[in-house]
């Protein structure tokens, strides 16, 4: 539905397009924008327009220009620095399974604010905001304005709008696959001035982690010295094992078919290593995990592959009474066989799912992102690629191609 402040925006837009100078249109006078005196002064010079990757169709990105919006009094303009491609960009790119193009994907971004309205003072965390900092969004919560990051009513955000997955409209700027993006009142925002570039790049996956993480501990399972195993070491799991190791937790084993990201997995906290492909059959792969712990199974699983077989497979690496995770299947990947007696009931296995994050796994992910700096873990170096906005059609290519870990957009390198 489109409010009284939408039309007076959109009209607003039109009229300087016309080249007529709105912001001084009496007709306007209730609205500010950051050339008027209402919104603060902008940091640098802004613009009149802004280039945004718009899916057009399958596997094509454009790159658009769009005029920027005045910004109103609950809006924040952010000049993008860098964002991730996410397997769901890959999947969008590819098949459109949402049915969103055209669209301004890109919804792991980050950058700093250029100009905001009067309203905006603090952010989802109750920070002071300002021009020049840097920051993050969440989720967008329209239709419930008043949720605040520690109101746990809402215990996870797989429905909620976010920025990059939103259908286009007037505005255009809707995702982070751009030189600048436009928050709208409503958002969720986190000042994370104090995270370097790299580290505010991989928040969005990490709290995938923090995420998981919680719902581990919430079997009464997991402690600093469990032996845990974690399977699949694409970023999400190898974002697992950092998260892990930052908790203290060192007995952890890697289970991947690909040397070089188990590699990755023993700089990032894991003690050891499986490759699948060194075994033949499920029986010697879980010997191939029990002498990896030294002669036990797994007290802990993270099972992070989106491969139903994989699922199958995990219950066999947990000793009896054991906990598991299954965090693998963001998107339906198809079913997965188990035997509910041998593999679940008789081990009593403590299953828990996990998908996306709560608000509150924000905070302790900014958290768990310093923390892994403080104590060495190169986890930056999951950013492999980092191509301009103007190459985005090739980085969405080298993401489907699994050569690298995670891909960047950063729209400043030309
Ligand atoms: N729970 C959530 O909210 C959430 C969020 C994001 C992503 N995901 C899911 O997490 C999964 C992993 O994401 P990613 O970006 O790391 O993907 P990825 O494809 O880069 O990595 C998957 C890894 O699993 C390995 N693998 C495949 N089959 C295996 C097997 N049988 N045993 C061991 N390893 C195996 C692959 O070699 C690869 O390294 C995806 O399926 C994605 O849908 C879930
Ligand atoms: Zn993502």
């Amino acid at each position: 539905m489109v409010n009284e402040q939408d039309v007076e925006r959109i009209v607003k837009q039109i009229l300087s397009e016309m080249g007529g100078s709105s912001a001084n249109s009496p007709a306007m006078g209730a609205f500010t924008s950051y050339t008027s005196l209402g919104g603060s002064t902008p940091s640098a010079d802004i613009p009149k327009t802004a280039h945004v990757a718009m899916l057009v169709e399958k596997e094509r990105f454009e790159v658009k220009e769009f005029p920027i919006p005045p910004v109103g009094d609950d809006d924040i303009l952010v000049r993008v620095e860098g964002c991730g491609v996410c397997g769901t960009d890959a999947h969008e790119f590819k098949r459109d399974p949402f049915n969103l193009i055209p669209v301004a994907l890109g919804h792991e971004g980050t950058g700093e604010i250029v100009a905001m309205g009067k309203n905006v003072k603090k952010d989802s965390a109750g920070k002071d905001l300002h021009i020049g900092d840097k920051v993050v969004t969440c989720m967008i919560f329209r239709d419930d304005p008043e949720i605040t990051m520690f109101d746990m009513n809402k215990q996870n955000v797989g429905e909620s709008d976010v920025y990059g997955l939103l259908p286009d409209d007037e505005y255009h700027l809707n995702g982070w696959f751009s030189d600048y993006i436009f928050i709208r009142g409503g958002s969720t925002v986190f000042n994370v001035s104090d995270l370097d570039l790299d580290s505010r790049i991989l928040i969005e996956p990490s709290a995938v982690l923090v995420h998981a993480v919680e719902r581990a501990k919430s079997t009464n399972i997991l402690r600093f010295n469990s032996r845990v195993a974690v399977q699949g070491c694409g970023p999400i799991g190898l974002l697992c094992i950092a998260v892990l190791r930052t908790m203290g937790i060192e007995n952890i084993t890697a289970i991947d078919g690909n040397e070089k990201r188990l590699e990755f997995a023993k700089r990032l906290g894991a003690g050891s290593t499986v490759n699948f492909n060194d075994f033949q059959g499920i029986e010697a792969l879980t010997k191939g995990v029990y002498d990896s712990f030294g002669g036990h199974l797994a007290d802990f699983a993270f099972q992070c592959t989106g491969n139903p077989k994989a699922h199958a497979n995990i219950y066999k690496f947990i000793r009896n009474g054991g906990g598991l995770c299954e965090l693998g299947f963001f998107v339906n990947g198809g079913n997965a066989e188990i035997n509910p007696h041998f593999d679940l009931c008789s081990k009593e296995i403590n299953l828990v799912g996990s998908w996306v994050y709560t608000l509150r796994d924000y905070g302790t992910t900014f958290d768990f992102l310093k923390r892994a700096k403080a104590i060495g873990l190169p986890v930056s170096e999951l950013i492999t690629h980092r191509f301009p906005l103007q190459e985005i059609n090739e980085a969405l290519k080298t993401n489907l191609a699994m050569t690298g870990l995670k891909i960047a957009i950063i729209p400043g390198n030309r």
